[in-house]
């Protein structure tokens, strides 16, 4: 009996040592909160940017900051609309853009244009929810500012490209990169001839995804041709980007993925054994540790020699197919959402489009009247046309012009998020170590030494990642950020935006 009671006393002792008060626990959110908003992006420089243009042109294109809708605080003057992609009088092709001056903190050398991919995906999803001056995230009720605004850098221009994407008018004619890039370029003229203070700037080409293809093909072609454009490009950022075959960036990491990320799929032990057999079936098992070394001991084999994916061994897709099994809300674009799915006033990406009522942000008459974007155009996201007509005849980016875009750079970042499913940042290991990427330079192969676990640190944040930096080539690894790194972890991607842009010294 005695003992009985003892027993009770330490249990409740026990339970009383742990025990946090209602207070404790919103001392602590109190806490958290404000750590969260401490936890700003650091000035770069000093001094208001106030950029007007002498060319009458300009003014038509003016957005009053104050005037957008939904948005309750003033986003400050920036421009927008539809110009031509050449000078042609009969040039019936226009791209949309929204350019945004520097931020008070931001540089007035430097211009920043950031694309979208998919092909034919908006850049207004990177202005509306990666790094643009305000922010609508999925699942919340209003445009907030956005604290990581690469406005902060210096000023930023989004356009829909190519001819066929959001807003843009015209026809879709391309063929490959290169006609894409040309068509960009004359956009570009046209551009600085209406705004032509931004002429000189250096330059920065950016984007993600699919822009893996977009961003290497568009900065070659202004390498390749100086003097078309009358900007000083520096480098490149692509981030969770198409830069390989999809057997290397989705098929042979991916039970390594499921692997790491187990206690997130949940699969069955049964499942995980069919999975271990086709790995193993397919030549995916062990292709690391067989090929991935540094430095690389020589060209990769594909499995089977091609890049062509069996159905029976496109192990990404039964994936894919079991995790929405065990979660209806399973984000290939982020695998830590769960149920239930988030509403986006964009309608995409996630796993499902459309989860969204209409209208979509920006196909509201009020908000295309404020942009001066053209009203008889249904907005959506990723376009229902084919942007290449016929497809993109290119060879993936890694395989053809990335080397040379490199050598070129001033800084070149490849950036993945470790949350990534559609793209894996595995595949974009091998992508840069194996796939011939010969960093021109001293001709070498890939990277010749390892990339350091923990070695990507964030101010303030600590350790965020792993990176690599050799011979002109930063690699960095996001954790816990999904595909869109500037939408997932926006301090990281600023961080590495300033490394990119030559305002830290070290990556
Ligand atoms: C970044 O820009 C936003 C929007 O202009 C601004 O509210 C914020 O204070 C800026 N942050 C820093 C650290 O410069
Ligand atoms: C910006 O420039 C305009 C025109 O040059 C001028 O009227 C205005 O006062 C300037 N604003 C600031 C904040 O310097
Ligand atoms: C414009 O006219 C030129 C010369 O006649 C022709 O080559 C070109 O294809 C036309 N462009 C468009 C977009 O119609
Ligand atoms: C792939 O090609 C190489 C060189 O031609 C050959 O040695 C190898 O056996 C082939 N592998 C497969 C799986 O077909
Ligand atoms: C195990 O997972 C697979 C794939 O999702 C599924 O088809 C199967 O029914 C599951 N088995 C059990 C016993 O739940
Ligand atoms: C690798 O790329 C270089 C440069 O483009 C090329 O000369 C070489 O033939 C390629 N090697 C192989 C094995 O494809
Ligand atoms: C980095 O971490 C991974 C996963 O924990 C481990 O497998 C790998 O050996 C580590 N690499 C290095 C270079 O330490």
């Amino acid at each position: 009996m005695l003992q009985l009671l003892s027993l009770l006393l330490l249990a409740l002792t026990c339970v009383q040592g742990r025990e946090i008060t209602p207070a404790q626990v919103k001392a602590r959110q109190r806490m958290a909160a404000e750590k969260l908003l401490a936890n700003r992006a650091a000035p770069t420089s000093n001094g208001i940017k106030n950029i007007t243009f002498s060319n009458p042109k300009a003014s038509q294109f003016f957005v009053d900051g104050t005037t957008i809708p939904e948005v309750d605080f003033d986003v400050g003057p920036s421009w927008a609309g539809l110009l031509p992609i050449s000078s042609a009088k009969n040039e019936t092709r226009e791209l949309f853009f929204w350019f945004f001056p520097p931020g008070p903190q931001g540089s007035s050398d430097d211009l920043i244009f950031w694309t979208n991919g998919g092909p034919g995906c908006s850049s207004l999803e990177g202005l509306l929810q990666e790094n643009g001056p305000f922010s609508w995230s999925t699942g919340t009720g209003k445009p907030i500012v956005n604290d990581f605004s690469w406005t902060n850098l210096s000023s930023l221009l989004y356009i829909e490209q190519p001819v066929g994407t959001g807003f843009s008018q015209g026809t879709p004619n391309i063929k490959d990169e290169n006609d894409l890039a040309a068509q960009l370029v004359g956009f570009l003229q046209q551009f600085l001839e209406v705004f032509s203070e931004l002429k000189g700037k250096n330059f920065y080409v950016t984007g993600e995804s699919y822009a893996g293809m977009y961003v290497p093909y568009i900065a070659n072609f202004i390498y390749e041709n100086p003097g078309m454009v009358d900007l000083n490009l520096q480098g490149i950022w692509i981030s969770d980007p198409s830069i390989s075959f999809d057997v290397v960036l989705e098929e042979i990491p991916a039970l390594n993925f499921v692997n790491k990320y187990q206690n997130v799929f949940s699969f069955n032990s049964s499942f995980m054994k069919t999975l271990q057999a086709t790995s193993d079936n397919c030549g995916y098992t062990n292709y690391m540790q067989n090929f991935v070394t540094y430095p690389p001991k020589g060209l990769l084999p594909l499995p089977g020699n091609t890049t062509r994916i069996k159905n029976s061994c496109d192990i990404w897709d039964m994936i894919f197919e079991a995790a929405l099994l065990i979660n209806p809300a399973f984000n290939i674009y982020r695998i830590f959402d769960t149920f239930p799915v988030l509403w986006d006033v964009l309608g995409f990406p996630g796993s499902f489009p459309d989860t969204q009522v209409s209208p979509l942000y920006f196909d509201r008459m009020d908000v295309k009247q404020a942009i001066h974007a053209p009203t008889n155009v249904d907005w959506v996201e990723c376009s229902n046309i084919n942007v290449f007509p016929h497809g993109d005849a290119s060879m993936p980016s890694a395989l053809t012009v990335l080397p040379n875009v490199i050598e070129k750079s001033k800084r070149a970042v490849i950036v993945h998020g470790l949350a990534d499913f559609i793209l894996i940042a595995e595949g974009t290991r091998i992508a840069i170590q194996k796939l011939n990427l010969t960093l021109i330079g001293n001709g070498l192969q890939g990277f010749q030494t390892p990339i350091q676990n923990e070695s990507f640190i964030v101010d303030g944040m600590g350790v965020m990642g792993n990176l690599h930096s050799e011979r002109g080539l930063t690699y960095y690894e996001v954790a816990l950020s999904g595909h869109m790194v500037p939408q997932f972890s926006p301090k990281s991607a600023f961080h590495i935006m300033q490394y990119l842009m030559g305002f830290r010294d070290t990556p």
